[in-house]
């Protein structure tokens, strides 16, 4: 007999059961589910719903069934049709009566959208942290690189001369505030649906301001229509996992360029590189290919959930059932792909020779030259951009960079071009002289990787505020049933 199943004369069928049920995927919420329902017992408790007895049977029982679903000693049912009913059944087999007062002032619609939440929140949290890690370990590497020459790039063409480190910085800025983001989700969607019940509340005097207070959400929340539909804090952090997955794959990408023939720029570890089961000589940058294919499901995740939430009118319908799995989809690649890009991060070799001499190629102190005769000469830019232009030409036909000529067949090519200009052509010096604030001379970049190392401590200390209180009470992964 189902929980439900009073009003019905047949039994389910079996391909019913199989379409219906959510078990086969739900069930990694167990944990959620059953603080859930500790801290529901605690209120209905404390409202004299249940007796001292019967919430101490509760208590008990609950706890078995969360170490039997952790040693693998519980067995899911179809028939159960979600991990709700399956742990409601399991407590009501092992303390009879008292269990089945365990659903009073609640529904599946409110339990589902408290556990989801919490699960959402809890990665929200572990996911922050390991950006932080990624973080750490770039801003490492950047600090020994602040004067390692490599061409800068612009539509993959050799642009103007900067420093790895600076580079380094830039990535670093982008995860930074896709923490940021994760953060301003985790801070709009902190509060706490359990008590809503299917839709319209419920006729106890239940207290739910209590139940926020002991899972640690900031307060209830505000309408219970609202908090049986919405899924916004879903796609919230499918939306801020596509942004950062996004970011991750600009930065594979990187690896995987820099780490061919081509480049040489880094060698990937052997831990965290593959062979040809064909060609004996390769070595594979698979680790970054995935990372960067990963983005392919993290938006696909973010769209499918979209198209399930347009146009559902309120409140609950089952195809938000259909939310879980793009979830624990996205939050299970982005955290494997932060794990192994950290690590193939921190065993990369940097090939400063090669950077150095790729800067070597495709004339990439020409601005200089440029911007030399806009202040020694007092030329329009435009004009001085066409005269650079033409000693780019003469160097072409000499097959050499620009920075390679004589300081006199510099000028006897161009007589308004004045002496010292030897020295701005030097590709050192033309990335040193970009002491703009947030430029690229190693002074600049020092200082904005203090800035983001002030920021990364600061993030440090406060990050834990933000730790889901009811997270102390799960000890293992934020995954834990497979
Ligand atoms: N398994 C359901 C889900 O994930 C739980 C809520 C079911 N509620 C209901 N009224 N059928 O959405």
């Amino acid at each position: 007999m189902k929980l439900w199943g009073g009003r019905f004369e047949e039994g389910s069928s079996a391909l019913l059961e199989r379409f219906n049920a959510s078990i086969t995927f739900d069930k990694k919420l167990y944990r959620y589910d059953i603080l859930g329902s500790l801290a529901h017992a605690k209120m209905l408790h404390s409202i004299k719903i249940l007796n001292d007895k019967e919430y101490a049977d509760i208590c008990h029982g609950l706890q078995e069934i969360e170490s039997e679903i952790s040693n693998g000693e519980f067995t899911f049912n179809i028939s159960d049709e979600d991990i709700h009913m399956a742990i409601e059944s399991a407590l009501t087999q092992k303390i009879g009566q008292a269990g089945k007062k365990l659903h009073t002032a609640r529904s599946r619609n409110d339990q589902v959208a408290l556990d989801f939440r919490m699960y959402v929140l809890d990665s929200n949290y572990n996911i922050r942290q390991q950006i932080l890690e990624l973080i750490e370990v770039i801003i490492t590497l950047a600090k020994s690189h602040t004067k390692t020459l490599m061409p800068g790039m612009t539509h993959l063409q050799h642009a103007q001369p900067i420093n790895f480190g600076f580079h380094l910085v830039a990535w670093c800025c982008a995860l930074k505030r896709d923490i940021e983001r994760l953060e301003s989700s985790f801070v709009r969607n902190n509060f706490m649906p359990l008590g809503s019940g299917a839709l319209a509340g419920t006729p106890y005097e239940t207290d739910r301001e209590m139940i926020a207070r002991e899972l640690g959400f900031k307060a209830p929340t505000l309408n219970a229509m609202d908090s049986v539909s919405d899924r916004d804090f879903a796609l919230d952090v499918l939306y801020d996992l596509a942004m950062l997955g996004m970011h991750i794959s600009r930065i594979a990408e990187e690896l995987v360029l820099w780490s061919s023939y081509e480049f040489k720029f880094i060698t990937i570890s052997d831990k965290y590189a593959t062979g040809s089961s064909i060609m004996p000589q390769k070595k594979n940058p698979d680790v970054p290919e995935l990372v960067r294919g990963k983005s392919g499901r993290l938006y696909g995740n973010l769209i499918s959930l979209l198209v399930v939430m347009k146009s559902l009118p309120l409140a609950y319908n089952k195809d938000t059932q259909e939310d879980k799995e793009p979830v624990f989809d996205s939050v299970e690649n982005i955290t494997i792909s932060l794990e192994i890009l950290k690590e193939t991060l921190k065993t990369l070799t940097i090939n400063k020779d090669n950077m150095l001499k790729a800067c070597k190629i495709g004339h990439l102190s020409a601005t200089d030259l440029a911007d030399f005769l806009v202040k020694t000469s007092n030329i329009p830019f435009r004009q001085a951009h066409h005269i650079t232009g033409k000693i780019v030409a003469y160097a072409e036909s000499k097959h050499c960079d620009i920075s390679d000529l004589s300081e006199d067949e510099i000028i006897g090519l161009d007589p308004t071009i004045k002496s010292g200009i030897k020295e701005v052509l030097d590709i050192a010096h033309s990335m040193e002289s970009r002491k703009s604030l947030g430029g690229t001379s190693s002074t600049q970049t020092m200082q904005q990787i203090c800035t983001l190392e002030t920021w990364l401590q600061s993030t440090k200390d406060t990050i834990p505020n933000t730790k889901p209180t009811y997270t102390q009470h799960i000890s293992t992964s934020n995954n834990p049933s497979k």
